[in-house]
């Protein structure tokens, strides 16, 4: 394998979308961010040198670190800030990942604008376990907030009207609006392609707040990988991509020359009115090449969802299934040492750290909203600092109620704010059930995310999960792996993975105001008993927190 260097600069810069100039914080003058490209296999050392006027950390989605969680970079979680007029390196330590993953700020909301891809080839004298496509490109779905120039505008935008619904003032297509928006349309992205030929789109799901929705007008997708790991390839008219997601899709450009759309819009389970093509989509333009008339106007998918469409989440998301082949096993444990529920609500008042009673919008996984400590919690594991963090996550064991009801006692309608870790032994073997609810008649879907691993996602259903009945549908044999995926609206999600890789590692939902809110948790893997089964020396220069130990 490879070793490679980057730098990457944050700094401000002007950017005009919306017929609007906004100075906003990026890497390398960019918006997206730059692209790194690896092999399976590789490590990447990416010095970051903060110009900006705020602390920010960038983590590196879906890559496991093994070993390594000094740099996986989660504000209060695997360290502090890195200061403006500071930098910080990162050791990038690639594993078993192949595929498309992606890079982002892990600082407040600065990942708005912080962020770009990461593409992990096959290495030398293996292939993609389908055919060589004849071209590939990005297609970075983002944010763009109009009126912000600070992350913490950004927050306050987006949750101005302290409901529970996403504000952003449009969506972007590797940083633009599309053609629907104003002043947008000279710099729609464009793919240009050939006629016969088939080309691989690495898709990345780096908006805020919602789900998308994706096709492309007269062209089936095939779905070959998902978070950086290989699936059953599925053909299809459209995708349905989380906030954190990667795809990997295919597309053959077998359609009469002339232009077509690609869109993307919001599947969002908050909203109950039903949007048309508007601005609120976001467009590309398929564009094939050669000598012909251009049409006035490109064609429109018709296949794309609408907004409030579970059904058709539902149905494309059930098809994806690993490869599970000898040279892509699935590997699923079977031998559970540790099995978890843990139910996912939008909440309104909680309990402050004094045990006093406030009223506004918090989140929580068992009634327990995350609250960040002082010095992050890897420093304070592996330091044994006392104060810290406690480690009696979840608090209490679920009893059971209908969560898709409305009628909630009070104990599930107030949480409370904690920092509680669960600690695992080295090799668990781990199950989770996240179930949704409808308290406040907030139910929605939540993207669930996990630092450090990926896991196996072995079922799902709507309504309230059944311990007796529904594990014996569960799927051992292929079940697709992931990084981060949808826990549906009202629904639940079970998960499998093997705790191999020590380490402080969090799991959050990524919708931003989500974890904003408290819908997160961090978990523990202790040591193995030898030293390569255990958490690599600390670099020398972790920045370090207000006023507490260096490390
Ligand atoms: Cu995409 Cu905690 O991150
Ligand atoms: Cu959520």
């Amino acid at each position: 394998c490879h070793v490679h260097y980057h730098d990457f600069v944050l700094k401000k810069e002007n950017f005009t979308r919306l017929c609007n100039t906004k100075s906003m914080l990026v890497v390398n003058g960019s918006f997206p961010g730059p692209v790194i490209r690896v092999q399976k296999g590789d490590t990447v050392f990416v010095n970051v040198h903060n110009q900006g006027d705020y602390g920010v950390t960038i983590h590196w989605h879906g890559v496991h670190q093994p070993r390594n969680p000094w740099s996986d970079g989660p504000e209060y979680i695997t360290q502090c800030a890195i200061e403006p007029g500071s930098n910080f390196t990162y050791e990038v330590i690639f594993s078993d990942e192949e595929g498309t993953l992606w890079w982002h700020a892990h600082s407040e909301w600065t990942r708005a604008s912080v962020h770009g891809a990461i593409v992990i080839r096959p290495v030398d004298n293996t292939e993609f376990p389908f055919p060589k496509p004849d071209g590939e490109d990005i297609i970075v779905f983002g944010s763009w907030y109009n009126t912000t120039e600070d992350v913490n505008d950004v927050v306050a935008e987006d949750l101005q009207d302290g409901s529970d619904t996403p504000n952003s003032d449009c969506y972007t297509i590797n940083g633009q609006p599309g053609d629907f928006l104003p002043c947008s349309n000279a710099s729609t992205y464009r793919l240009q392609v050939e006629y016969g030929k088939t080309y691989l789109l690495r898709l990345i799901n780096a908006v805020m707040n919602v789900e998308i929705y994706f096709a492309i007008a007269e062209h089936s997708l095939t779905v070959v990988g998902m978070d950086a790991s290989y699936v059953k390839p599925i053909v299809t008219d459209f995708i349905m991509i989380g906030p954190g997601q990667t795809m990997d899709i295919l597309i053959t450009a077998n359609q009469p020359q002339g232009t077509y759309y690609m869109a993307g819009r919001q599947y969002n389970t908050v909203r109950k009115d039903i949007l048309d093509y508007d601005n609120s989509t976001v467009t590309g333009i398929l564009e094939y090449k050669g000598n012909y008339t251009l049409p006035t106007h490109p064609i429109f998918p018709s296949t794309l969802p609408t907004l409030f469409d579970l059904v058709a989440a539902k149905k494309f998301t059930d098809r994806l299934k690993s490869l599970a082949t000898i040279s892509h096993p699935a590997d699923v444990p079977k031998n559970l040492t540790t099995r978890m529920y843990l139910i996912a609500s939008s909440n309104y008042g909680f309990v402050n750290h004094s045990g006093q009673y406030e009223t506004g919008v918090a989140a929580s996984l068992n009634n327990v909203s995350w609250a960040n400590p002082s010095t992050d919690v890897l420093r304070a594991y592996y330091r044994n600092m006392e104060g810290f963090y406690t480690s009696d996550f979840p608090n209490f064991p679920p009893s059971f109620y209908d969560f898709a009801s409305e009628d909630y006692p009070d104990t599930t309608i107030i949480t409370a704010k904690a920092t509680k870790v669960k600690v695992l032994e080295y090799n668990e073997e781990v199950e989770i059930v996240f179930q949704g609810t409808n308290v406040l008649d907030a139910s929605e879907d939540h993207p669930m995310h996990m630092h450090g691993y990926s896991f196996y996602v072995v079922g799902s259903g709507t309504g309230n999960f059944d311990n007796e009945t529904d594990p014996k549908a569960y799927n051992l044999v292929d079940p697709p792996k992931m990084n981060t995926v949808s826990l549906p609206k009202v629904g639940w999600v079970a998960i499998r993975f093997k705790a191999s890789n020590p380490g402080v590692w969090f799991w959050h939902c990524h919708f931003d105001r989500h974890l904003t809110w408290g819908m997160s948790f961090v978990m523990i893997v202790k040591d193995g008993d030898t030293p390569e089964t255990s958490i690599r020396k600390p670099p020398p220069n972790m920045p370090p927190c207000n006023g507490s130990p260096t490390i």
